[in-house]
């Protein structure tokens, strides 16, 4: 029986490029929907931009443009970039749209119809001088634990503790660099408390991954919280119904979203019935594809909303790790945050989602793009595996048999083994273990690349007598390649059309058992290029670029940040002067870093020993963020060496080493010149 499914994935917001990580999940989704596809089940796959909420509106403030025109120009970018990897999207829409304004608004006036909107009056830091209320990320100031500076709002990233923003010493907007004040304003909240019993029946019903079970269980038992769905103007969004300056948090309009894609697709193609989808009791299915970083709103105020409208619940959420490249968060000054359009002038789409595939298990771990080991695994795979299996076979078909291939085959349990491992196969692409499936897939690769060997046609190509056999192993060789390209199909369709081209056949799962036989296939061609190293290198290069530019237009003049109250963390402003006995009371000295460590349960920190001549310090250095700590060791730095010891959440640091840069990537360790020596004094 078909099945009738949607399927989503995370939508990405609005205000930045499309990278190598989010095409982690569209590559995991399209290769499940594509291969549901093949299955014959009926099946829809949309996204959509996230374009609303306080950051949009700012950064389109920033360039100058409204957020309409900024959020259109990153649409068209988002959808060159997806359809160039290959993102088979049904629809991909926006939030911004008249279907998404209307779901938005109806759902919430269920909702308070049926009492599950509550109102209530809080305080909020203000921005006297914007005139707006500031969502924590957009306050900074110092920890009110380890009084370290420049800390967002909400969390301190040097000890690790949590308060609110209102708990800051000095705090500052960093959109005008004002203080804030504290605001009272009305707000709406969702009653999210009130779905706890059927939010527990839905997880337990398998719809969230096991291994995320321990993450809700901390949630349920640390008490599910009232939530706030209001945001006061100015903001871009969905104004909220009967008030004039409330507008809709961008979380409750943006999973909304995923049905104002569906409907907008329903309204250009009438064979499919929105509410057989959405409805409480529909016999379809929905899977939200989407990263753990988004658990909460997918696994408890989505399915609440839903579940308090009378619409169906998601039928699974699947829910990947992260992209690290080279084993370590994608960097920008290393070249590793690497941009979709990036990626795309270097190498082709199939590569990636290829290598991504190769790895890819179902669950939620991080995935490691290594870029050595992908040019390795590609070439060994695809072109030294799969496409030889043609190219040794195909020619002789060509050349001594007018292209025809053999009337029958003659390995008949060798194709009981290939036909066989369709069940494996559907097993793995079903659970999302696409690793799994390409094992599988490469080790009957490996038996047939045995098989060509064992019976050498170019041998059997000199010999007049072995024509008939020539032609039979050929016949059987390219038959073996025929059913572990359709297995593929999914995650390489371009390879896969190339094949069907020269074999002159649909690749489908149905006609998979049909041997290909005593029929006409083309001239061989090339189908596909094996991949270097250097061009890895090329594409690290660029994407330093495109930093280094990217740097270059924050620099602007940005109205939304005048330079006369430039924020702090936006170091543009020099420091007011000191004069030289000032100076040199900071005892700066070379420092040789001889041990470097991950902090256990730190983000930021590595824990750094650093030897100073005289004597070797203990300094936590909150960098891990742009370094790893086995690339540290050995290299000279300067440190600040009679800055007082400060006792942290993981121990004591003694001095600190100098770093220029904002922050997060962009962190650049300061060294001294080839000569200089542990424990220089630094004038
Ligand atoms: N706009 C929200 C999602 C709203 S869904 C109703 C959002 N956007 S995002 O652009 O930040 O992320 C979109 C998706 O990409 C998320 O599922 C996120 O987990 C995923 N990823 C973003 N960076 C990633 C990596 N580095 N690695 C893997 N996935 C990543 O969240
Ligand atoms: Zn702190």
């Amino acid at each position: 029986m078909t099945k009738k499914i949607l399927v989503t994935c995370a939508l990405p917001y609005a205000n930045g490029s499309i990278h190598l990580g989010h095409m982690l999940e569209h590559i995991q989704a399209d290769i499940w929907v594509r291969y549901q596809r093949m299955k014959g089940n009926e099946i829809h796959f949309v996204c959509a931009d996230d374009t609303h909420g306080t950051p949009i509106m700012l950064k389109a403030a920033q360039m100058n443009v409204s957020p309409e025109e900024m959020i259109s120009a990153v649409n068209a970018e988002h959808r060159s970039d997806f359809s160039a990897f290959e993102i088979s999207f049904d629809n991909y829409y926006t939030t911004h749209s008249p279907e998404n304004e209307f779901f938005s608004t109806s759902i919430y006036k269920k909702l308070r119809e049926r009492g599950y909107i509550k109102t209530r009056t809080i305080s909020q830091l203000f921005d006297p001088e914007k005139q707006m209320f500031l969502p924590d990320r957009f306050v900074k100031g110092t920890c009110p634990k380890c009084k370290a500076e420049d800390q967002y709002g909400d969390n301190c990233e040097v000890c690790g503790a949590t308060y609110s923003p209102s708990e800051l010493i000095d705090p500052y907007s960093t959109v005008s660099g004002s203080k804030p004040e504290m605001k009272e304003t009305e707000h709406y909240f969702f009653d999210l408390p009130a779905f706890e019993q059927p939010l527990k029946e839905w997880i337990s019903s398998g719809a969230v991954p096991a291994e995320m079970a321990n993450k809700l269980n901390e949630w349920f038992e640390s008490g599910l919280k009232q939530w706030d769905i209001s945001r006061d103007a100015p903001y871009f969004g969905f104004k909220i119904p009967d008030t004039d300056n409330k507008y809709f948090y961008v979380w409750l309009d943006a999973p909304i979203g995923y049905l104002g894609s569906f409907k907008n697709l329903c309204s250009r193609d009438s064979s499919i019935n929105f509410d057989e989808y959405v409805s409480k009791d529909s016999p379809c299915e929905m899977y939200h594809f989407i990263g753990k970083d988004i658990l909460y709103f997918h696994s408890l105020f989505w399915p609440a909303m839903l579940y308090g409208t009378d619409h169906r619940m998601p039928t699974r959420l699947n829910v990947h790790g992260y992209v690290t490249v080279n084993g370590a968060k994608m960097s920008k000054s290393k070249g590793t945050f690497i941009k979709a359009s990036t990626y795309l002038k270097h190498f082709t789409p199939e590569a990636l989602r290829y290598y991504y595939a190769a790895k890819m298990n179902g669950r939620t771990d991080d995935l490691d793009l290594n870029l050595e080991d992908f040019v390795a695994k590609v070439n060994s795979d695809l072109v030294n595996k799969l496409v030889n299996l043609a190219s040794r076979t195909a020619v002789f078909i060509t050349r001594c048999f007018n292209g025809k291939l053999a009337g029958g085959i003659t390995e008949p349990k060798l194709f009981e083994q290939f036909i066989n491992a369709a069940k494996t196969v559907d097993e793995c692409y079903e659970k999302c273990d696409y690793a799994r499936a390409i094992r599988e897939i490469m080790g009957l690769a490996d038996e047939a690349n045995r098989y060509v060997d064992a019976n050498a046609p170019w041998v059997l190509a000199k010999d007049p007598a072995q024509k008939e056999k020539l032609h039979e192993v050929c016949t059987n060789s390219l038959n073996m390649f025929r059913i572990l390209t359709t297995y593929l199909k999914p995650v390489v369709p371009t390879l896969a059309t190339g094949v069907e081209a020269l074999l002159n056949t649909t690749l489908s799962l149905e006609k998979i058992s049909e041997h290909l036989c005593g029929c006409e296939i083309r001239e061989f061609k090339p189908l596909f290029k094996r991949i270097d190293l250097k061009t890895v290198q090329a594409m690290v290069n660029d994407s330093k670029e495109d930093l280094a530019k990217s740097a270059g237009s924050a620099k602007k003049p940005a109205p939304a940040a005048p330079a006369k109250k430039a924020a702090k963390d936006d170091d543009s402003e020099i420091a007011p002067q000191i004069t030289i006995d000032d100076f040199a009371k900071v005892d700066l000295r070379v420092a040789k870093i001889v041990k470097a460590e991950h902090v256990e349960g730190a983000e930021k920190l590595i824990s750094l020993e650093l030897d100073i001549g005289t004597e070797v310090r203990h300094v936590f250095a909150g960098i891990k963020s742009a370094y790893r700590p086995e690339e540290l060791v050995g290299r000279l730095t300067i440190m600040v060496a009679n800055l007082a010891p400060r006792k942290m959440k993981f121990g004591v640091s003694e001095g600190m080493v100098c770093a220029a840069g904002p922050g997060g990537w962009e962190i650049f360790l300061l060294s001294p010149d080839s000569g200089a020596q542990p424990g220089m004094r630094v004038h």
